[in-house]
């Protein structure tokens, strides 16, 4: 049996509707922005229950010009987490701001206890990351954040139809940040990104920074950036909001089943924690484990595809020299960073090669 880690090509193939959906693109001579963006835009923002959703270029581009949008640039100071996939740090930095880190709970995300103390008089905004596609603590960052005055921004890149309650991810904070590509839950066929809000004042300014700064066809209010989506990206996309609670579902029943399988393996092996009343929409499924190198190999050796996300806490990363920290700043993210793995979940596999990954797991600890 073989169970690769990914199978992205599996959901373009001999899909009709996608083909379809692409004719009616390259027919209609509209290539970017345009009538098939405004409908990925509208799906988009009813599926995280928003007034507002804006198509861009991709999931760093949402950030960069989230915090663009709220006015954040030098000499302002943004707190996120050392464990994310980089761009989250890389776009706090290129807006001219200083990410400022802390350290996350035994969940992967933001630890909501050490927030306090990383604000500081020149803090503007706070951006959680719902790693894993697990929300992480909203109710606890946002009232930080209110009391202070501080904007919430979501890096929700890998939790779309993620909730906390009935409220989804993209509609946690006053802007949602996702992405399109190809390896997320709901994706395109290349890059592209997705900015949620439901304030009209923020859509308007996200919607100017997304387009130079174009208020009408001929005049800008200030300059700004060229990150618009694509047409084509747009309709393959929207193709996939219907189906996408089927999708989560898939990944949340694997995840159980992991779940129920590799729990008796504790402490060799630690499976993703959850939380009372958060539906997770398992992106990746992390679990931490004893002889991670062992296992990588074994498990290769029976053509199971594993991951980690990610190695290098992006603090320790040569391009997060320049933020000032040193290891053993964060001791969770760097402890969790040397024990993750991530065990395939995509939901073109079947529950039979989930039980084989369960299997070869306890066939490698037993040996
Ligand atoms: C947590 C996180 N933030 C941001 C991004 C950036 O998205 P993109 O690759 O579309 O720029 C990604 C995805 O790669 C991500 O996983």
């Amino acid at each position: 049996m073989k169970v690769p880690y990914v199978d992205i090509a599996a959901q373009f193939a001999d899909n009709r509707a996608v083909r379809e959906a692409i004719e009616e693109v390259l027919r209609s001579g509209q290539f970017v922005l345009g009538p098939a963006v405004e409908r990925f835009e509208a799906d988009f923002a009813a599926l995280c229950g928003v007034k507002h959703a804006l198509g861009v270029a991709n999931g760093t581009d949402a950030i960069f010009l989230a915090l663009k949008a709220l006015g954040v640039g030098e000499g302002d100071e943004v707190i996120t987490v050392p464990n994310t996939f980089l761009a989250t740090v890389g776009a706090i930095a290129t807006s001219g701001a200083a990410p400022r880190l802390v350290d996350v709970a035994d969940d992967y995300n933001l630890n909501p206890e050490l927030l306090v103390s990383a604000i500081t008089s020149r803090t503007k905004a706070i951006l959680p990351v719902h790693l894993t596609g697990n929300p992480a603590r909203m109710d606890e960052i946002n009232a930080i954040a209110k009391a202070r005055g501080l904007f919430v921004i979501e890096d929700a890149a890998q939790a779309v139809d993620a909730a906390i309650g009935e409220r989804k991810s993209g509609s946690l904070g006053d802007i949602g940040a996702f992405s399109l590509h190809p390896l997320k839950n709901l994706n395109t066929c290349g890059d592209g990104g997705v900015i949620t809000t439901d304030s009209d004042d923020l859509f308007f300014k996200l919607s100017l920074w997304r387009n130079h700064g174009l208020k009408d066809r001929n005049e800008a209010k200030f300059f700004a950036f060229n990150s618009r989506l694509d047409s084509i990206k747009a309709a393959v996309a929207a193709l996939q909001i219907p189906g996408i609670s089927e999708v989560t579902e898939k990944r949340n029943r694997f995840a159980r089943i992991y779940d129920e399988g590799l729990s008796g393996l504790a402490p060799k092996v630690i499976i993703p924690p959850g939380r009372e009343g958060v539906r997770r929409a398992f992106h990746t499924y992390v679990v931490q484990v004893e002889d991670r190198e062992g296992l990588i190999g074994y498990l290769a050796e029976k053509n199971i595809g594993t991951k980690i996300h990610y190695p290098i806490p992006v603090h320790l990363m040569e391009a997060g020299r320049s933020l000032g920290y040193r290891r053993g700043d964060f001791p969770v993210a760097e402890s969790q960073a040397e024990r993750i793995l991530s065990l395939p979940v995509h939901q073109h596999l079947q529950e039979e090669q989930i039980r084989y990954v369960i299997d070869a797991i306890y066939r490698h600890y037993g040996r």
